[in-house]
């Protein structure tokens, strides 16, 4: 008699699912991605030295999927830090991308390291005279090799399709770097209170721990889930979150989803709002007054609203329901909003009975263009 044994089942321990298992454990892989990078109230990268970026004027940012919504939040806090920062998705790099020279740092953010247009895009930098660094989770990749430096992500290895913990591990990977940038790149403007927010960040492991003891997110999931389709919105860092909820949610449930700048809801999704449609809007802690103006919009068009945020932010006010996360340095707040909705995402999937770790169609890593 021979047992039938998936060699992959084995590293699931109690969970049912890779998925759920590496969105709980973030706050081991956060640790292990800011273990040694925060000394004495800034930033420390091994690879990275004070004055690495002395020459650098602006940044591109390279990524598809879950890592262009990482790169899109870690783009965000280096225009925060006063350098110019563009996010582009590396399929459109050839099509959009501004113009490079040897000041512009192109940073392919890229989970496995071998997304082939992630790569496509980055070759194309260099080519152009641009300098590069690969942030990536896989040590000796084909990203890490090419580019001129690597900063490792450290989320451990990543199983289910669905990116979670590498998401969370690459968002913190690029705030740190972006506190690096406003150390080094002349006439930026770092923020004010780092060493309030990288103190904070220290907390983050803890706080995505209390995110997962006590979400409520698998009972909101079971009172949504007859609806049409799922929006997601959210302003600032809360764009990316928003995006990234969206997609997080589509790939797995198979109902439909969208992410959008809070503000452009009223110009044309605003059409598709009904009571059969819940908004899910993300709190940051940041520029969020637009995020609740266009929630009552589509709450007055009978959308149930969902606020994902702290529990004295001004959006839960105004929601049907909450998904709350801790308080803390307004940088971190999305990053723990992106983890109520890993949890939601899973737990419709799980309520659908859809296939979580390997969805159709879909590959862990995309070799071709
Ligand atoms: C595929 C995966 C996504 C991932 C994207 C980029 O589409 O299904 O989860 O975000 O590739 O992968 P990378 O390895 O470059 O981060």
């Amino acid at each position: 008699d021979t047992v039938d044994w998936d060699p992959e089942d084995a590293g699931k321990g109690e969970y049912d699912h890779y998925m759920l298992k590496e969105i709980n454990t973030q706050p081991t892989a956060l640790s292990n991605t800011i273990e040694g990078r925060i000394e004495d109230g800034d930033v420390a990268f091994e690879s990275l030295p004070p004055g690495t970026f002395a020459d650098v004027d602006s940044v591109q940012f390279v990524a598809c999927g879950t890592s262009y919504h990482a790169a899109m939040y870690g783009g965000q806090l280096v225009r925060e830090a006063g350098v110019r920062a563009e996010v582009l998705r590396a399929s459109e790099y050839e099509s959009t991308a501004g113009p490079v020279d040897e000041t512009t740092l192109v940073v392919a953010v890229t989970q496995s390291g071998e997304t082939a247009d992630t790569l496509d895009a980055v070759r194309k930098a260099a080519d152009r005279g641009a300098r590069t660094l690969a942030v990536t989770n896989v040590v000796g990749s084909t990203a890490a090799r090419e580019a001129d430096d690597a900063v490792y992500i450290r989320a451990g290895p990543e199983v289910g399709v669905a990116a979670t913990k590498t998401y969370s591990s690459q968002a913190v990977t690029l705030a740190l770097l972006s506190q690096r940038l406003a150390g080094d790149v002349p006439d930026a403007a770092p923020v004010a209170d780092r060493a309030a927010m990288l103190e904070a960040l220290e907390d983050l492991p803890q706080h995505v721990e209390t995110v997962l003891e006590t979400s409520t997110a698998e009972s909101l999931a079971e009172e949504t889930l007859d609806s049409e389709s799922f929006f997601f919105i959210g302003n600032g860092r809360g764009r990316s979150v928003a995006l990234e909820g969206a997609l997080k949610f589509k790939e797995i449930t198979y109902e439909h989803a969208e992410g959008f700048a809070a503000g452009e809801l009223k110009h044309g999704p605003l059409a598709l709002v009904t009571e059969a449609t819940p908004v899910f809007a993300v709190a940051t802690g940041g520029a969020d007054d637009k995020t609740k103006t266009n929630a009552i919009e589509a709450q007055s068009r009978g959308a149930p609203i969902v606020a994902i945020g702290p529990d004295d932010h001004p959006l839960v006010d105004i929601a049907d329901a909450h998904l709350s996360v801790p308080d803390t340095h307004p940088v971190w707040t999305g990053l723990l909003a992106n983890v109520q909705l890993q949890l939601l995402s899973y737990h419709a999937a799980d309520q659908l009975d859809r296939p979580i770790d390997k969805p159709r169609n879909l590959a862990k890593s995309v070799t071709v263009e």
